[in-house]
């Protein structure tokens, strides 16, 4: 997609030109998953596939947007002041959200706007599309409007529109990512205090591979809150024993051990388990990768993958047959399922000389285990939500 094309379906869409133009990317994690919401580490990066908009102003105070991913929903508008999480709004949820948290936060929207996308990023396939859309919409109101607001308040504004408009507890990782992303930079992130060292990712010969189930992960919202609550329950649970701490990723693994049976549902025990087990080795990754010790990187991220398998149990069949088909390819150094899983993307660093191969066999054997064809692409990383 080049602008001159976004420009043209929009002059078509609105019957007038656009004012600017904005990327946002997606994002891929490559360690520390489910941990984000626990007050832990995660480890992700902004990539080159995302979202493109085209914006201008409207002179009354309707929001209306087009999506060239979907033509067929054709243009949805909502007023400003009366915008609410509802099926018929679509995909325009997202943006429409936003500005509801915006505004309510306070940022004023003097008229409204017209928004036209166009994304290649896969939907639904655990890449942050939703978060790459919640965040140009807010990057392009500050621009729009000469807001004064940083990229970590959009990032937490945007994150807030996900939780209480469009209903899902998300953690603040895919936001943050897609706001402050560096070109070929790797975001360590304490998503407790929201410190984040940025580390460059050169991986010699080797590049990273996102594969893509080609199975939507449908029960994402449910499943995905009701792990969040499961967490919350073991943190109430050790609390209440007199545990000190704030979230789960305050203990380390020996703390959680000797804890544990403070946490009265074995369920909740097991999730917990996870998010404990996980921020550790999310910081353990990052210490082999600046040792340059990739082998072990690799190593952990297969142990994260069982992890989000046997433990926090939102791998299923498809993740589950991507990563174990990868984990036997002679140039794999690592791979797991990346987001929130239940179907979406699985990220593998592979060795420049087998990237062929790898495809060709992991492609392979997905297809004579389940029947349907993966989809690769090779990562590249990119900086964060800009304008172009
Ligand atoms: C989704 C959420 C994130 C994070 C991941 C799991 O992508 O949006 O906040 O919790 O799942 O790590």
């Amino acid at each position: 997609m080049n602008k001159e094309e976004l420009k043209g379906q929009f002059v078509a869409q609105f019957g007038q030109e656009p004012q600017t133009f904005y990327f946002a990317p997606g994002r891929i994690n490559l360690i520390g998953e489910h941990t984000d919401y626990n007050g832990g580490h995660v480890f992700p990066c902004a990539i080159t596939l995302g979202t493109y908009g085209a914006v201008a102003k409207r002179s009354d105070d309707k929001i209306c947007c087009y999506s060239m991913n979907r033509p067929e929903e054709k243009i949805i508008c909502g007023r400003i002041g009366e915008l609410k999480h509802a099926a018929e709004n679509g995909w325009a949820d997202y943006p429409f959200g936003v500005v509801s948290v915006l505004e309510k936060a306070g940022y004023h929207l003097p008229h409204g706007f017209n928004l036209a996308i166009w994304g290649d990023l896969p939907n639904g396939a655990g890449l942050s599309s939703s978060a790459s859309l919640e965040v140009l919409t807010a990057f392009a109101c500050r621009d729009i409007f000469n807001w004064d607001i940083s990229l970590i308040e959009i990032a937490k504004l945007c994150q807030k529109a996900e939780n209480e408009f469009v209903g899902m507890n998300c953690g603040i990782m895919d936001q943050f990512a897609v706001a402050l992303g560096k070109k070929d930079q790797a975001m360590f992130l304490d998503c407790g205090n929201l410190q984040c060292r940025y580390l460059p990712i050169a991986l010699k010969d080797c590049s990273i591979v996102i594969a893509n189930t080609n199975c939507e992960h449908k029960l994402v919202g449910s499943e995905y809150n009701l792990r969040r609550a499961q967490c919350e329950q073991a943190l109430a649970d050790l609390k209440a024993a007199g545990v000190k701490i704030e979230a789960l990723g305050d203990l380390s693994e020996e703390e959680f051990l000797a804890w544990q049976e403070a946490i009265k549902a074995p369920l909740c025990r097991q999730r917990a388990h996870h998010a404990v087990f996980e921020n550790q080795r999310t910081i353990k990754a990052v210490t082999a990768l600046e040792r340059g010790d990739l082998e072990g990187f690799g190593a952990l991220m297969r142990q994260s993958h069982e992890s989000l398998r046997d433990d926090y149990e939102v791998t299923g069949k498809y993740l589950d047959a991507l990563a174990s088909l990868a984990w036997e390819q002679s140039g794999t150094i690592g791979s797991r399922m990346t987001g929130g899983g239940f179907g979406g993307c699985t990220v593998s660093i592979v060795k420049d000389e087998h990237l062929k191969d790898f495809q060709a066999a992991v492609g392979a054997g997905y297809k004579a285990m389940t029947g349907l064809e993966a989809s690769f692409y090779v990562a590249s990383v990119s900086e964060g939500v800009h304008k172009l």
